[in-house]
């Protein structure tokens, strides 16, 4: 199988690339190709001709988004397409990356694939109009939708509350957003079985279990074996540009119908700080 990664220097594109073997991989980074530019995706996508594409690229910036929705909408709904139209006029298959954000939190059970989009922030409805279109386009395509990501190789949460416990006797972190981290290595591993077995349709693809990001802070303080107090604050004493959903948890029913499991985000922290 030929695959072509779009976004392989992002924090999931590293994992992929690191985790894929067996297959011929090509892995994209903007400066190969903007995926704002219809034809140089196009380009690419012809001299690699995969089976497979993976779009992990995006602008990920949620609290940027809010201040420059022209840039998000171009990058995460409007280059999504580019790649969409580039994959069908060459036959190729489609997984691309999606956000729990697509959903408003109002909801208290884990939001299942069908569940009505209603996206709160810039970010969430850039994804959320990238999937419609995409669905439109190419209704056999796979969009996986995941949340939370941590792991080796760029900024994330608990690389961030590592620092900040080194160097502050105690954290305040909101206790109010309830969701499922993800390891980035996990999460490569569920997207090269997804291609494998020609996943298409949309799919949860997140760690098992839930928390809030200060049940989460707690773990990785405890984990990390320091002894930095850390205090649940709200979200709005935290104010932040873009809204996040309250409650963001996916359900992974659909994902074990096709017989992946995903390993609970304790087990994936615990990884994640032996391997750091
Ligand atoms: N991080 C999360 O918590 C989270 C949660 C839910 C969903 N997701 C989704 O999961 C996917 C992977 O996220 P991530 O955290 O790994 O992202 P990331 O670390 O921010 O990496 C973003 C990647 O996208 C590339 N990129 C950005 N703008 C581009 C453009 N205009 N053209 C081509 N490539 C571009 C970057 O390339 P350069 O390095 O060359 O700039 C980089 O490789 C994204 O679709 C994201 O929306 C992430």
């Amino acid at each position: 199988m030929r695959v072509t990664i779009f976004g392989a220097s992002g924090l999931l594109g590293k994992a992929l690339m690191r985790e894929w073997s067996g297959d011929t991989v090509t892995g994209l980074t903007s400066h190969a190709a903007d995926i704002r530019d219809a034809k140089r995706v196009r380009e690419v996508v012809q001299e690699a001709s995969p089976n497979w594409i993976v779009l992990a690229a995006a602008y990920t910036d949620v609290d940027g988004c809010e201040s420059n929705p022209e840039l998000a909408f171009a990058v995460n709904r409007d280059g999504a397409v580019n790649v969409a139209v580039a994959a069908k006029e060459i036959g190729a298959q489609l997984l691309f990356l999606s956000s729990d954000y697509v959903f408003d939190g109002r909801k208290t059970t884990p939001y299942e694939t069908g569940d009505a989009r209603n996206p709160q922030s810039v970010y969430g409805r850039a994804k959320a109009e990238a999937e419609i279109k995409l669905l439109e386009l190419m209704p056999e395509c796979c969009i996986a939708r995941t949340s939370w990501l941590f792991g080796t190789g760029g900024k994330c949460f608990p690389d961030t509350i590592l620092k900040l416990a080194a160097s502050r006797p105690a954290l305040d972190v909101v206790n109010d957003q309830r969701g499922s981290p993800t390891y980035t290595e996990d999460l490569a591993r569920a997207i090269i079985q997804l291609c494998r077995k020609d996943a298409r349709g949309i799919l949860h693809v997140t760690n098992a279990e839930d928390c809030t990001w200060f049940e989460f802070a707690q773990e990785i303080v405890r984990g990390a074996g320091l002894s930095t107090a850390v205090r649940p604050v709200s979200s709005k004493q935290m104010a932040r540009p873009a809204p996040r959903p309250a409650y963001s948890v996916l359900s992974l029913a659909r994902l074990q119908t096709l017989g992946i499991e995903m390993p609970s985000w304790q087990d994936a922290l615990r990884r994640y700080l032996a391997e750091r």
